[in-house]
């Protein structure tokens, strides 16, 4: 059975980012996936003190952060899972704030020892797992993939952990009403999605 895991970056309660990605937990869980939705939000991460403890030992497994928090038990799930939906709403051109925090913690997956100058990723020679990309902006969805660095960001958190972005869904032009609904055309888009991790 294919373990998915979900890592959603929104702070609104069922808003887009949320629809998108439960759309998508259905449709795979359906398909017969074991899939876990984690919300950023609920998730107790600290900022990441780039003291590089986690980086100075050699390996292909993320070591573990001094601080004691919920990035222990998740990056735990992240090993454990074979693919991943990774998403986050458009803020200000960018993934939100606690996703770039949680994301920041992925320095784990870098070995960085002092005396060098940047960081070799440990999944770099791993075989790739698969992961599919999801924001939602209230700017058009096509301008929002290409002008904003959240696609680009949301890429770097899938090679960190060693997936390869198969597909996006980029959500557009939902910031006009506070109740917004995924549209049935967006919903089977991200169903359609599902089916490259599953
Ligand atoms: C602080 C803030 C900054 C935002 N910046 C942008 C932006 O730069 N570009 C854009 O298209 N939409 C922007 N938006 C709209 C958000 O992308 C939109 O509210 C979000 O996708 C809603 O996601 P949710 O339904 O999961 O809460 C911004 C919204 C807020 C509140």
């Amino acid at each position: 059975m294919v373990k998915i895991l979900a890592i959603n970056g929104s702070y609104r309660d069922n808003g887009i980012t949320d629809q998108a990605v439960d759309a998508m937990a259905r449709t795979a869980k359906a398909a017969g996936a074991d899939v876990e939705v984690v919300l950023l939000r609920e998730l107790a991460i600290d900022f990441c003190r780039n003291c590089r403890a986690c980086s100075q030992e050699p390996g292909d497994v993320p070591s573990e952060c001094f601080l004691a928090d919920g990035m222990g038990e998740l990056v735990q799930k992240i090993e454990a899972a074979d693919a991943y939906i990774l998403a986050s709403p458009t803020n200000f051109g960018a993934i939100t704030a606690i996703f770039k925090r949680f994301l920041e913690r992925l320095i784990c997956y870098g070995y960085w020892p002092w005396g060098t100058h940047i960081p070799k990723f440990r999944k770099v020679n791993a075989p790739k797992k698969k992961a599919v990309l999801v924001s939602s902006c209230a700017a058009p969805g096509i301008m929002g993939r290409w002008m904003y660095g959240t696609r680009s960001q949301l890429k770097t958190t899938a090679k960190t952990i060693g997936a390869k972005a198969v597909g996006t869904l980029f959500v557009g032009l939902i910031a006009k009403e506070a109740d917004v609904r995924l549209s049935d055309r967006v919903e089977r888009k991200a169903e359609a999605l599902v089916a490259k991790l599953v």
